[in-house]
């Protein structure tokens, strides 16, 4: 089978998930707010699912690099205001302690209406490794977003998984679980659809968006499997 042209056969339904239907037609004009590996990973994955995606950056320029990658993965860059203002879905991927200041950027105006899917993680590495939650229990990085923009619509998701496994779940032996979380149960399904273009299989439904400090948190525990196992490529399963 090809799987880049027939992203819905890799899909299955789940009870109590939603069902993997094509509610997200390919070729959507798809924003990434970020330039790190999460960035790379999701824009270049997208691109090759026949999204049309635009990296956001501070200054596109200020990466020697970019321009090259950009071109060899069909991915066009810009600032972070002009990849919000033309996409229709945004993904935040910047850096966890500096999403407030993106998002800023990126403008309310461009961001209203719109589905925000939030991979961060608000690590502070100020004080060396392992890193410390900035925010947790009774917050979480995406209702800061949430509350920043409250015209967005953020969905949490797939902060639990590092980078080339978001996009290419396989490389996980045996069915793995992301999560999505968000208060509007339209752009939760239109986050989930894009998961399962991923060839995300079990996409785990926790709710609103205060769920996200639980999928924030895990990150100590996650830290702490990717240091026993010394490789960062694994998944949990929720067995039910
Ligand atoms: N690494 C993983 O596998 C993984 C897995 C799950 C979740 N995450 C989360 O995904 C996010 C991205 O991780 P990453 O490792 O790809 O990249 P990163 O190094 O954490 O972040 C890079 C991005 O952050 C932006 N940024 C940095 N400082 C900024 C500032 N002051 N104002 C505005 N933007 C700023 C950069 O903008 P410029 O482009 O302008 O430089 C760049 O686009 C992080 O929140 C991380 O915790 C990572």
């Amino acid at each position: 089978m090809d799987r880049r042209r027939s992203p819905w056969r890799l899909t299955r339904r789940t009870a109590g998930e939603y069902p993997a239907s094509p509610g997200v037609p390919l070729g959507m004009n798809i924003a990434v707010l970020g330039t790190g590996m999460v960035g790379k990973a999701l824009a270049a994955r997208l691109a090759e699912l026949d999204h049309t995606v635009t990296m956001g950056s501070r200054d596109p320029a200020a990466h020697p690099d970019l321009a090259a990658w950009a071109d060899q993965h069909g991915v066009a860059l810009a600032t972070f205001a002009e990849a919000a203002g033309g996409a229709e879905v945004v993904l935040n991927a910047t850096n966890g302690a500096r999403s407030s200041d993106a998002v800023a950027a990126a403008g309310e105006g461009n961001l209203a209406g719109k589905v925000l899917i939030d991979v961060a993680n608000p690590l502070d590495f100020s004080a060396g490794f392992p890193p410390t939650l900035l925010v947790k229990d009774t917050d979480s990085l995406a209702e800061q977003l949430q509350r920043q923009v409250p015209s967005a619509r953020v969905v949490k998701a797939l902060n639990t998984v590092t980078a080339d496994v978001m996009v290419h779940p396989e490389i996980v032996p045996g069915e793995q679980t992301v999560f999505v979380c968000g208060n509007d149960e339209d752009a939760k399904r239109t986050a989930t659809n894009l998961l399962h273009q991923l060839g995300q299989t079990d996409v785990f439904d926790l709710g609103d968006l205060s769920a996200a400090r639980g999928a924030e948190m895990y990150l100590p525990l996650w830290l702490r499997i990717m240091g026993r196992l010394g490789y960062a490529n694994f998944g949990i399963k929720v067995v039910r």
